[in-house]
Formats: structure tokens, sequence, C-alpha cells
């Protein structure tokens, strides 16, 4: 049996108030609950260093690193009704990142940057939890953000870490080098000292004493030696579980620049 025309325009005028309803429910979601729409990929390159940007008043912009196991910046302080625009990425393995109580659940992918966006209406102490198991410090691996009517720091202590440091092209490559080659997921590039090897920070032209007890200068030599031979030297309180990288030789040069202004 053929559908009449009348049937067929019931079906039509039902597909169109089912449409109308689908938009006017998005558009609530979206007004309402504050719930984000899928949006493009963003532009940003892969950082290695967190910070809080501040664009304009109550509108900032915050670029978190997560690496075993901690978010850089740490424990920030924001005004509240402050819009903050989250670029996430990740320095060493996959980590979660979710601020509780609002609609932020990212992953941290090391070399992609993810992006989020939330408004903070109430005051509070907002927690962050990485929800992605990462290895033995997972379960510590949180960080606040801190909303009140008067911040004592809103966002600029931690955006401005004294002038930036010009390097020098190896340099930058090598900074880069550390990161791909995933040198940063064991030897952190801050103060926190991980267990599992030395920091970068401060390494160069330190004496470590070693294993046997010797002590070494930590010169090129030492370092371009470390990178061939992980297993020959290894400093005191440390495991010998580092790999053998392959790099060239244009590559050991460049991480070795690096490391120079790790100073
Ligand atoms: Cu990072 Cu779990």
């Amino acid at each position: 049996m053929q559908p009449s025309q009348k049937q067929e325009a019931k079906l039509a005028s039902a597909v169109l108030g089912l449409l109308i309803f689908f938009l006017v429910m998005t558009i609530v979601a979206v007004k309402k609950f504050g719930i984000d729409l899928p949006g493009c990929v963003t532009n940003v390159a892969a950082f290695t260093k967190g910070e809080v940007i501040e664009r304009a008043p109550k509108h900032y912009e915050i670029h978190y690193v997560a690496r075993m196991w901690s978010f850089e910046p740490a424990n920030i302080e924001l005004p509240t009704g402050a819009e903050a625009d989250i670029y996430l990425n990740s320095v060493d393995v996959n980590h979660g990142f979710q601020i509780l109580g609002t609609n932020v659940n990212l992953m941290a992918v090391p070399g992609a940057v993810n992006y989020s966006h939330v408004k903070f209406k109430t005051p509070g102490k907002y927690s962050v939890v990485c929800h992605e198991y990462c290895g033995s410090g997972h379960h510590g691996m949180t960080t606040t953000i801190m909303v009140s009517d008067n911040p004592t720091h809103a966002g600029e202590a931690q955006t401005r870490a004294g002038p930036p440091v010009e390097l020098s092209l190896d340099a930058k490559a090598g900074s880069e080098l550390v990161v791909t080659k995933g040198c940063v997921g064991c030897h952190s590039l801050d103060q926190t000292q991980t267990s599992i090897a030395p920091t970068f920070k401060g390494l160069w032209g330190k004496t470590e004493v070693m294993a046997d007890g010797t002590k070494v200068l930590v010169d090129e030599a030492y370092v371009k030696d470390s990178i061939k031979n992980p297993q020959a030297k290894i400093v005191k309180g440390f495991q010998p579980i580092m790999p053998t990288l392959l790099v060239t030789e244009a590559e050991l040069q460049q991480i070795t620049e690096f490391l120079k202004t790790m100073k």
C-alpha cells in the first residue's frame, strides 16, 4: 500500500520536530550545563614548561605539563569567575587530567596537545587528579586550583620565572631530543628529584659520587660517555636501569649542549 500524502506530511513534521528538539537540547546543554561541544584539534605546539598566562582580566591561558608524577604549574590561584583555556600535554607517558567539580576531563598524551575550557563560577579549592594509571606514583599525582575572590597570586606568581634563556640552535635541538628520546621520563628538568635518575637541573659542572665511591665531574666527556655507555658509571643511590640510546654524534652533541644550559 502506498502511503498517502497525509501520512507523508505527518512523517515529515515528526522528523522536523525531532530535529528541532535535538537542536534545543544541544543549546540547553551548552548554555545551562556548560557542556563543551567537540572542538577542533589545537594548533598549539607541544611544550615542556607549564605556565599561567593572563590574556585579559579574569581570562587565563594555562599550559599544563603532566609528568611522572606531578602537574606543572602546581597549586595555582585564580579569581572567582575566571575563565581558563586549558592546554595539556605530557613529557613522558599517558596521564589523565580531571578537574573535579567541573566538566574538564582530558588525557595528557606525549607529543599531542589537548584542549578544554572552563569557567570557575564558585570559589573553592578544585582538585586536579590523574585518572590514568602511570606507575608507582600515580596515586599521588594531584594538584589544586584555588579559586577565591581575592587571590594573592592570581596566576602571576607562576607566570614570570625570570628572563627567558636564549638557547643556541644546538641546545634548542637538544632540549627537544631529551623529550623525544624519552630522557625526561626519568631525569626531571626542574628540582623535582625522582628516585629513578638524577635530575638534569644543576647537573652540569657538579661532582657526582659513583656507586663505587669514586667522584666524577659532570663535563662533556662524562655526559657523552654516560649516554653511550649508561652502565659504565652509576651515580650512587641509583639503579643501573638506563637504556642505551640510539643517537647520532650530532644528536649527542646537541643533548650535551642542552645539558650545559641546565646549570
Ligand atoms: Cu599520571 Cu596517573
